[in-house]
């Protein structure tokens, strides 16, 4: 019988877990053995006191190993994309239809929204039909077909992240390095991809607030994929402000829709190109440049656009709201929240964005929390951009106007104005992985 307190009291006084130990925990939790409330304290005092390589890998491992793994047979290079997560990251709609249509297969695994961030599962649930629960069987077969699928995490793919990160959600355990790494990663490696690319969030609405850390989850993620056998590369891009002019699940696929349709955001673009370019490089030995003008001119002649729509129906969800994003889940309030002064928008905090959306319905604050798949915040002024005073740089939207009072009161501070255009810059941080063109 699993010793689980012997466990949380080691890691608690910094100690550290055999491979056995940290297989038997994760086994127990899986099987119903170990609860939440002692899954709850090992997390939070993993949290507190870190994981070495050897436990973070064996994490990895076990996690894994919770459910079966997916061997995807198909005739393009299979490359994963994964986000480290943050506010207003609906990348991976743009980026894994884009990566089809560049001759790849993508089949991906991934997540609901986390913390204070959005999660691809939540936001594609806005689409009327689409189910994301898939069996192994089915998962595999929808690569092979129409070359990219997206599921959630289930009994039999990785269970014990669907577990974990439903727990971390709601216990401050996710803003981790190593949990983080194996969370990601255990989804990563659960399915048979040559390359995983990821996008390490780095900022202050990311996970990681600052680039020594980011870095460190780069090199951490590589190591683990490593270990295995991947081949892993990061791009570490930027999130001070959200990405785009959309946070929310609704909000954020209508944008990924316009995208695709060539119509911006500029930096959800550039996220979108660089990360698809990325794969071209590690696959097809592309240069760097070369690779993103190849991305760029992918998405523009609008092949992804058609790829997303027929993956939609594929995976049963209702063509017409990709066809007509305006269909798309509305909530039933809105309120403009104006700028104080006039000048030029200097900072839009990311974090305090994600925190308002999720008190306006768009994330979770109980695991058993229900989305409102139509809450969250449009920004009509981004951080470059002139504002008049009273004018409005925000739009919320939500179910109730309790929530809209919290989310204003959250978001009190979250913005600047000043005199002085700040200019745009890349999102575009830096590269890490094997020798990059
Ligand atoms: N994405 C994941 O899949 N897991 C995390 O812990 C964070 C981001």
């Amino acid at each position: 019988m699993l010793n689980a307190v012997a466990l949380i009291e080691r890691k608690r006084d910094g100690g550290a877990l055999l491979r056995e130990e940290i297989t038997a925990l994760i086994r127990a939790y899986v099987a119903g053995e170990a609860p939440d409330y002692q899954m709850s304290a090992w997390l939070m005092a993993a949290t507190i006191r870190g994981l070495d390589f050897a436990e973070t890998a064996a994490l990895t491992d076990a996690m894994l190993r919770s459910g079966r793994m997916v061997e995807v047979q198909s005739m393009r290079p299979l490359v994963d994309k994964h986000s480290t997560g943050g506010v207003g990251d609906k990348t991976s709609l743009v980026a894994v239809p884009l990566l089809v249509s560049l001759g790849f297969s993508v089949p991906k695994l991934s997540g609901r929204g986390l913390g204070h961030t959005g999660g691809t599962l939540d936001k594609l649930e806005s689409i009327p039909g689409l189910r994301t629960a898939l069996s192994p069987h089915e998962f595999a077969s929808i690569v092979g077909r129409y070359g990219m699928a997206i599921a959630a995490q289930s009994e039999e793919i990785v269970p014990a992240d669907r577990m974990l990160y439903a727990l971390r959600d709601v216990t401050g355990t996710v803003q981790s390095l190593p949990l983080i790494a194996s969370s990601i990663m255990s989804k990563k490696l659960a399915v048979s991809s040559r390359l995983i690319v990821l996008d390490v969030k780095v900022g202050d609405g990311a996970f990681f607030r600052d680039l020594a850390q980011a870095e460190e989850f780069a090199a951490l993620a590589i190591d683990i994929g490593k270990a295995f056998g991947r081949s892993t590369r990061a791009v570490l891009t930027k999130m001070d402000a959200p990405l785009g002019r959309a946070v929310g699940n609704a909000l954020e696929v209508r944008e990924a829709i316009a995208c695709l349709r060539g119509e911006g955001p500029a930096d959800l673009e550039e996220v979108a190109v660089a990360l698809a370019a990325e794969a071209l490089c590690a696959v097809r030995g592309d240069r760097w440049e070369e690779a993103r003008g190849k991305a760029q001119e992918a998405l523009r002649s609008g092949d992804a656009l058609g790829r997303l729509r027929r993956w939609v129906t594929t995976q049963g969800g209702d063509p017409r709201f990709v066809d007509d994003p305006t269909l798309l889940p509305q909530a039933a309030r809105q309120r403009d929240l104006a700028a104080p002064r006039g000048g030029y928008v200097a900072r839009l905090s990311a974090r305090a964005l994600g925190d308002a959306a999720r008190l306006l319905g768009a994330g979770r604050l109980r695991k058993e929390d229900a989305i409102d798949l139509g809450a969250g915040i449009e920004i009509l002024r981004g951080v470059g951009e002139r504002v008049r005073e009273g004018e409005a740089v925000l739009r919320l939207f939500a179910g109730s106007d309790a929530q809209l009072d919290a989310a204003q009161a959250l978001l009190e501070g979250a913005m600047d104005v000043s005199d002085m255009a700040a200019g745009a810059g890349s999102h575009i941080v830096r590269r890490m992985g094997e020798e990059q063109a």
